[in-house]
């Protein structure tokens, strides 16, 4: 059944957005259809689809109407058929995103002030909102295999509402940006959402990314390993390279971009480690053919 996972790290530039893009084409590749949905206001999971979110059609909605529309996402869903076997969604994001918090506050505050409502009420009207997106992403449980939510880098709202919709979180993580302070902070919000709204919630994994192979990276890995439980980081590794910039840069994902490279072929491992750890689904829709022998083999040599 349908797996949500959202990343979160707010620290900037940690490679949230190109795991995401990369992990989501990597899994269409192995033949699951994938929704990935935008929730930061810097829309760059938007553009990594080659779309603006400023040019989309008036009648295209985007994730700010699953907030103050509880617009269902599987009304919201871009379909991209020509890339990957058409397994490519996108729930696609908004610089409006950055005004939603504020939206919801000056509901909230309107009724009070009305006084339609009271202080319990309003927390009631709080944990509502901190809820749309997962009732909007409940949509697409049993129509995608894996949705992934692409966070800012910020541990506001957008994060909190990723984390109550989401089954998995993962922490990308770059070794340059290590920040044990925050990680520490991040792991209480974790900790308080499991407790009110979504006791399930499970560490998919911390993926090391921009890994240059010096020793700085070495030292802290081992930090990693000695604050985290054993087999919370993830295997697989991402290095270096300059094809995700440039991938990045082109509105393609990497493995449209360098097929059969490393920085592709290391997302694709990624991938398929993924696949272990949430219990080796089989596709909802059912595999093409040709797939299906690859995923066996691989099955095959785990
Ligand atoms: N493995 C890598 N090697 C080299 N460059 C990378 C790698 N992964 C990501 N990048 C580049 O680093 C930059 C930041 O990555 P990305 O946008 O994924 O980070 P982010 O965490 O989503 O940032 P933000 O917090 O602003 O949302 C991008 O230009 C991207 O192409
Ligand atoms: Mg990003």
């Amino acid at each position: 059944m349908t797996k949500i996972i959202t990343t979160t790290n707010q620290k900037g530039g940690c490679g949230k957005t190109t795991a995401v893009i990369s992990l989501a084409s990597a899994l269409a590749m192995r033949g699951f259809t994938v929704t990935v949905v935008d929730c930061d206001p810097q829309t760059n999971a938007t553009q990594a689809f080659g779309v603006e979110a400023e040019d989309l059609d008036d009648d295209q909605f985007t994730v700010v109407d699953a907030f103050l529309a509880k617009k269902p996402a599987d009304q919201i869903e871009m379909s991209f058929p020509d890339r990957i076997g058409g397994r490519l969604y996108l729930v696609p994001g908004s610089r409006g995103v950055s005004t939603v918090q504020f939206r919801f506050d000056a509901h909230i505050n309107e009724r009070l002030a009305t006084q339609e409502i009271t202080q319990i009420d309003a927390d009631n009207v709080k944990d509502d909102q901190r809820r749309r997106l997962k009732t909007s992403l409940d949509s697409l449980r049993g129509k995608r295999d894996f949705v992934i939510i692409d966070t800012g880098p910020e541990l506001g709202l957008m994060m909190t509402t990723a984390l109550i919709a989401a089954d998995y979180y993962l922490i990308p993580m770059i070794p340059s940006g290590y920040d044990l302070k925050g990680l520490k902070l991040l792991m209480k919000a974790v900790n308080q959402i499991r407790e009110r709204y979504q006791p399930n919630l499970e560490l998919l994994g911390v993926l090391l990314s921009k890994v240059k192979g010096t020793k700085l990276d070495e030292q802290i890995r081992d930090i990693l390993s000695a604050a985290f439980e054993e087999g919370d980081l993830m295997k697989t590794e991402i290095a270096d390279s300059v094809r995700h910039r440039e991938a990045t840069l082109y509105g393609v994902s990497i493995h449209e971009h360098a097929p059969g490279q490393a920085a592709s072929m290391q997302y694709l491992s990624l991938a398929d480690e993924i696949l272990d750890r949430v219990g080796n689904p089989k596709p909802i829709t059912g595999l093409p053919a040709s797939q299906e022998v690859s995923l066996e083999t691989r099955a095959a040599e785990g």
